[in-house]
């Protein structure tokens, strides 16, 4: 299981530099919600707040409201530097959001955070509860069925390595397929609009790159299950599998994402 007390100072201001990939598909998440001047809206594992400061400022707008939330609190100290009247933050699971009233959103974002989340449905009630009736939900999250292409490169090295499989040993612990995406909105009260599979080319320019956004994406958690010494091995046999990949303009790897958009019956 993931653990949520491996992040360091570093690995969030890292996050807040190396996070373009979630922030632009976060985008797709924030123009499916339709959202309008005035509006509120939730973003669940908001992490160092970007998605949230934009939805803030060219979404909702200065009448509207929005609130991120994540378990990380060195994360969401630097969201709370994002000053803007009608944004705020506050440290909380996606399990947990006493801290709002029923009905109390127009919206909800979790953009990169499903995979995370191993019990969803506790989660799903929740997001449920603080929509109002009519209220929109909207998901990105990581594909059981077509898993990222460093997702199986680490799988590889951990065979390779003679170690069976570890739940967080990559950075998508908990992905799901279309199914199971549309089972669980739908058992959670949920009608789903839409569910589709996009397919991102990520060009990083090197493999520290790689490692990089690996590390801050997944807070400390990824290789996270070794001991040093096991994980430094793993390191290298990954890096050594990357260098095998690398051309002179970088490294190509590819990410299968399901975008959800679903809603609470009025
Ligand atoms: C890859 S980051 C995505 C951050 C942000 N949503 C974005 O688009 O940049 C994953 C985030 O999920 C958060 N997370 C992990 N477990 C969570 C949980 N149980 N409830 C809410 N957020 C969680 C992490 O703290 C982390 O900030």
């Amino acid at each position: 299981m993931p653990s949520l007390t491996l992040d360091t100072p570093e690995l969030a201001l890292q996050y807040d530099q190396v996070s373009d990939l979630q922030y632009e598909h976060g985008q797709f998440l924030l123009a499916g919600l339709q959202l309008k001047p005035g509006q509120t809206l939730l973003d669940v594992g908001c992490g160092t707040g970007r998605l949230a400061e934009l939805a803030a400022r060219h979404h909702v707008g200065a009448g509207g409201r929005v609130v991120g939330v994540d378990p990380l609190p060195l994360r969401i100290e630097l969201a709370a530097a994002r000053a803007l009247p009608q944004l705020s933050f506050a440290v909380a699971r996606g399990e947990d959001l006493s801290a709002f009233e029923d009905g109390s959103f127009d919206a909800v974002l979790l953009n990169s955070v499903y995979h995370w989340l191993q019990d969803k449905a506790v989660v799903l009630n929740e997001v449920f509860r603080v929509l109002r009736p009519g209220g929109r939900v909207a998901i990105s999250t990581a594909s059981r069925e077509r898993p990222h292409d460093i997702q199986q490169i680490v799988s590889r090295v951990l065979a390779d390595a003679g170690l069976g499989r570890s739940v967080s040993a990559g950075s998508t612990p908990y992905r799901v397929t279309h199914a199971e995406l549309a089972g669980q909105l739908e058992h959670a009260g949920f009608f789903v609009d839409e569910i589709r599979l996009r397919r991102f080319a990520d060009h990083f320019p090197d493999i520290d790159a790689v490692l990089a956004f690996s590390n801050a994406s997944s807070f400390g958690n990824f290789l996270g299950d070794y001991l040093p010494d096991v994980r430094a091995r793993l390191q290298a046999a990954l890096r050594s599998t990357l260098e095998t990949l690398a051309t002179p303009s970088g490294v190509l790897l590819h990410r299968n994402l399901h975008f959800a958009l679903a809603h609470k019956p009025a």
